[in-house]
């Protein structure tokens, strides 16, 4: 099964490009066929796998993610080929970790939503998102926090939506307002039908002050984020830990040197025992609760054959 999975959550800052690259590294290394895209303009999670040159280069070769949605549409599956960066991920000797990706212009795109290149976007969206299931295992979109167009239509067009949250108040209110979003698009007049389902919130960047779970603050908000996820709130926690500050390595210089000592270069040297451990259990939940999800669908979907029948 192929799934496209948005990385959303209206509070920026949560962690959903640091946990989106995550994912994509742990699953690379599983064997899995993964691709990043980049959706939004700040372009973090680009800047977290690609040397500046690189993403760069990408720019000025037309390969973004906003050059894919502003050109024409009824692409063949291999014209976008040319878009895809390919074994973007250092630790990742196979290859198996890509990106599309983002670019500053993704802000000005939204500008012509409403002109006549409106549905071009819509339509190239789609069939990006269907040359995704064709071409890879797990394709990881990472969201900007804005609930913008475009955003929109990656929970529409995503088979799930996973959102990252710190334990507190803002990061709850990001929640929440991703749930209207959808409640909303739900009921517009014309709504096609098709939306992204809940994967789970994912708890991330919870302090382990004093060598503790969370200050209290931050396990009250837990307590809350997990009431109001209903069940669906990942068992495991990334916490806050240096290890994963560095996955984003945007202001320290040195880190683009990919030679530097300092930059590891091994999956185990990126990700010491402690954190591959937390990371590998949230993985696992991660696959776990896609098969439940599907399991089920596949049960109501033999439930509605045999009723028809
Ligand atoms: N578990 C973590 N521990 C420590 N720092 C983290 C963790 N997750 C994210 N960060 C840091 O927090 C900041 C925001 O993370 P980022 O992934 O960019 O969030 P978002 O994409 O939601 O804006 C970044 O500087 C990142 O390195
Ligand atoms: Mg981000």
């Amino acid at each position: 099964m192929r799934r496209v999975i948005a990385v959303m959550n209206a509070k920026g800052g949560v962690g959903k490009s640091t946990v989106t690259l995550m994912l994509g590294e742990f699953l690379a290394e599983m064997g899995r066929s993964v691709l990043l895209i980049d959706a939004d303009p700040q372009s973090s999670i680009s800047l977290m796998v690609m040397t500046p040159d690189r993403w760069q280069a990408s720019v000025m070769a037309h390969a973004t993610i906003s050059d894919l949605l502003s050109c024409r549409t009824n692409r063949k599956p291999s014209e976008f080929d040319r878009y895809i960066a390919t074994g973007v991920s250092n630790i990742d000797v196979q290859g198996r970790l890509n990106l599309l990706p983002g670019s500053i212009d993704l802000s000005d795109i939204e500008h012509y939503v409403d002109r006549r290149y409106g549905s071009n976007i819509l339509k190239a969206t789609t069939e990006l998102a269907a040359y995704c299931r064709q071409a890879f295992e797990f394709t990881l979109v990472d969201c900007q926090p804005s609930v913008t167009y475009l955003t929109k239509l990656w929970l529409q067009l995503a088979d799930y939506h996973l959102v990252p949250c710190r334990c507190d108040f803002p990061s709850f209110n990001g929640i929440e307002i991703v749930d209207k979003v959808i409640q909303r698009m739900i009921r517009a007049p014309g709504f096609s039908g098709k939306m992204s389902r809940r994967l789970g919130v994912l708890l991330n960047m919870k302090s382990r002050r004093g060598g503790g779970d969370g200050t209290q603050y931050e396990n009250e908000w837990e307590d809350k984020i997990r009431d109001v996820s209903g069940g669906e709130c990942f068992e495991g926690i990334i916490h806050a830990n240096r290890v994963y500050a560095q996955l984003n390595n945007l202001f320290e210089e040195d880190e683009w040197d990919r030679d530097a000592p300092s930059n590891p270069t091994t999956f185990n040297a990126k990700y010491p025992a402690e954190q591959r451990r937390e990371v590998q259990a949230v993985v696992d939940e991660f696959l776990a609760a896609l098969d439940k999800k599907e399991r089920r669908t596949s049960r109501h979907s033999v439930g509605s054959r045999n009723r028809r029948d």
